[in-house]
């Protein structure tokens, strides 16, 4: 494979780019010739592809089964949830088939690494085994990293430590948690030690969900960073929502930063789930429910964008998009300065890949595997004005997704 004439990001001028037997082979800088048998990329922005860091696979593609959220809240969408799980019995081809319909549209929109959180107090323990087989089937067409998310808390569900090993033993590859929704602050504190215990001895990384709802007072991130610090384990956890962080008062929150920062752990935020279902409980003014991506970023920490649901109960639509979801982050959070937006590719790119911890198979690079997107666009300022299409994805030098962009024609102006 070969494409020649593209604009590299985090680079200057324009380029050739030869793959060989998976990898990238050379990287030259383009002298106007398209070489024989070469792709002519019009001058097209190709970089490394977008990563999903935080969605729940097992959940996608129900929304309406047996009814929709009415009310859009997190609650309605649990008790549906529920409903759901007792009207149609979860079966490991339904949960595989719902699970590829994402994965393709993930894929048609530049996404190449996916970590997904799996409930696990679910006992049939159907969706891990669909999930499990589904991340074996997939392996070298796209990535997938396995969460074992206890959704019913691990203290505060009936044999849930035992739930969590069985998990780890049938070969997850993060330890996931829930600490703010446990019946107490011990409970919440007592499973961090769990979660942490669980990543040493799986050798697994930590990827928790932290404070998701707008309590001020829910403050289980200091605990997750201290435990992080405490153990050396910051790069290789993950705090996903923190959205309390966005009504944390700022006194409390620079003290909190100086942990953050010593315990090097890493951020992941879904502004279009946490503005949808965070603020549900006030009326005006009414909060935005989303943590402090601006401040978290400027402070020298890793955050990355995701989308959490497709189609599920919890939120209602979706396309596997992460331009959208970049959007949505970057008007709540006011990151669209000039400055800001020459860089918020990173929050989908790069960013994502430091929380998977694959920075090693990531990257433009010779002798690194040939993983990479070209956009219809020329660098991250016109991509994320322009939504512009990945017109080509390509995973160890083999073809996941073409497109071709609509074009309009207007007539009379
Ligand atoms: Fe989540």
């Amino acid at each position: 494979m070969y494409i020649a004439n593209c604009r590299i990001r985090g680079r200057e001028g324009l380029w050739n780019v030869a793959c060989e037997n998976g990898k990238f082979d050379r990287i030259r800088p383009a002298d106007g010739i398209i070489p024989e048998g070469a792709t002519d990329a019009k001058e097209r922005l190709l970089m490394p592809p977008f990563v999903e860091p935080h969605i729940h696979l097992d959940c996608v593609m129900t929304a309406g089964i047996p009814h929709y959220n009415m009310s859009g809240t997190l609650f309605e969408g649990i008790s549906t949830w529920h409903e759901y799980k007792t009207t149609q019995p979860l079966l490991i081809p339904e949960i595989k088939d719902r699970a590829r319909q994402a994965l393709r549209l993930m894929a048609e929109h530049g996404v190449q690494f996916v970590r997904t959180h799996v409930d696990v107090t679910e006992t049939s323990f159907q969706s891990a085994k669909a999930l499990l087989e589904l991340r074996d089937e997939l392996k070298g067409i796209l990535e997938l990293q396995l969460v074992a998310f206890p959704q019913n808390g691990i203290l505060s569900t009936v044999g849930g430590k035992d739930l969590m090993i069985r998990a780890m033993d049938m070969g997850f590859d993060c330890v996931g948690g829930i600490p703010h929704f446990e019946f107490c602050r011990e409970y919440g504190v007592e499973s961090l030690d769990f979660i942490f215990a669980l990543a040493e001895k799986y050798d697994a990384m930590v990827d928790v969900h932290c404070d998701e709802m707008d309590d001020e007072q829910s403050r289980y991130l200091e605990v997750l960073a201290t435990k992080a610090w405490e153990r050396s384990l910051g790069p290789r956890t993950v705090a996903a929502h923190t959205c309390a962080m966005g009504s944390y008062n700022n006194a409390y929150t620079t003290k909190l930063f100086r942990a953050l920062l010593e315990s090097k752990i890493n951020f992941n935020s879904c502004p279009t789930e946490s503005v949808h279902l965070q603020g549900r409980a006030e009326n005006y003014p009414k909060r935005r429910g989303v943590t402090r991506i601006r401040e978290l970023t400027e402070a020298g920490m890793n955050v990355a964008l995701g989308q959490d649901s497709i189609a599920d109960p919890w939120y209602p639509i979706g396309v596997g998009d992460l331009l959208r979801v970049l959007e949505m982050g970057i008007h709540i959070e006011h990151l669209m300065g000039y400055k800001d937006l020459s860089k918020c590719l990173d929050f989908i790119s790069q960013n994502g890949a430091k929380n998977l911890c694959i920075e090693d198979v990531y990257g433009i690079e010779e002798g690194k595997p040939a993983n990479f997107i070209l956009l219809d666009g020329k660098d991250d300022y016109d991509v994320v004005r322009f939504h512009s299409a990945v017109v080509l994805s390509v995973h160890n030098g083999e073809i996941l997704s073409q497109k071709t962009p609509a074009t309009a024609v207007v007539h009379n102006i």
